[in-house]
């Protein structure tokens, strides 16, 4: 009976309940199956297939030139990696800012096509009605405020947002306008942790927060980020759990010494 009850799915109720009963929610990306199957045994409640994805796994300098394709496919081998978690999918640059109209029918995508719940986007008040199209629609949306990386360009970098009292006020709001919009939820990105404490209070939905300080509901990271298997740039925010990245490399140069030495394969692999 404890082992169905810990293997229910958790759906967008159960998101909001945890927020309800002060339970933190534990969020990371994935972007394949055999990372997602690991994150869903390890309890983690919520799986994003972020648009991160361009930068650790797809080697873009941004996220700005993912596509719906690229992301499509991701989101597919998650969600069959997965029995309990959530997965949610990250909407792309120009999935949904060119019209309400071609926004739906992207976000209708994830759900049709794959076995997602639910999408995220990123920003406030410009995207309200968007949203309220989409739950309207019946897809749950994820908002994402502070720093969101698709303006990376417009912020001149990935800059801590919500800085000083006009900054920090323009998020607040932008945090209501979301969630009555009808997002189930929101990502807050590198804000001031004294805001991200104040929304959390404030709000009826629960906030995910990545470099917002401990005061949110739940937390998220990168996965490459927090196993250390990702290089080029790691944000302050980030904690590592692991270098896999030196463990990785060992192992590649070892198999590449044993296969030019003649060392692999051994009598034991072989027929
Ligand atoms: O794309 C992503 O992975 C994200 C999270 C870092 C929130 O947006």
């Amino acid at each position: 009976m404890a082992e169905e009850k810990k293997r229910s799915r958790v759906t967008t109720a159960v998101i909001r309940d945890m927020k309800r009963r002060g339970e933190k929610i534990a969020a990371l990306t994935a972007y394949d199956y055999p990372t997602a199957r690991l994150l869903d045994q390890s309890g983690i409640d919520v799986l994003l297939v972020g648009d991160s994805l361009g930068m650790v796994v797809l080697g873009y300098a941004s996220t700005l030139p993912v596509t719906m394709e690229e992301m499509i496919h991701p989101t597919k081998a998650v969600c069959r990696g997965v029995e309990r978690a959530m997965v949610i999918a990250d909407m792309p640059f120009m999935a949904y800012q060119v019209s309400a109209d071609s926004a739906l029918l992207n976000a209708g995508r994830f759900l049709k096509e794959t076995d997602a719940q639910a999408i995220k986007l990123e920003g406030g008040r410009e995207w309200a009605e968007v949203i309220r199209r989409m739950t309207s629609a019946g897809i749950p949306v994820m908002g994402h405020l502070g720093l969101t990386p698709q303006s990376v360009q417009q912020f001149g970098g990935f800059k801590v947002q919500g800085r000083g009292d006009e900054a920090a006020r323009r998020i607040f709001e932008d945090a209501r306008i979301v969630q009555e919009a009808g997002a189930f939820c929101v990502v807050l990105e590198a804000v001031p942790a004294a805001l991200a404490g104040e929304i959390t209070g404030t709000l009826g939905i629960p906030t995910i927060g990545i470099g917002a300080g401990v005061g949110c509901d739940g937390q998220i990271l990168v996965t490459n980020d927090m196993l250390g298997a990702f290089e080029r740039f790691t944000p302050r925010f980030v904690k590592q759990y692991a270098t896999l990245s030196v463990p990785m490399r060992e192992a590649f140069a070892q198999y590449s010494r044993e296969v030019k030495s003649g060392v692999f394969p051994g009598k034991e692999h072989s027929f």
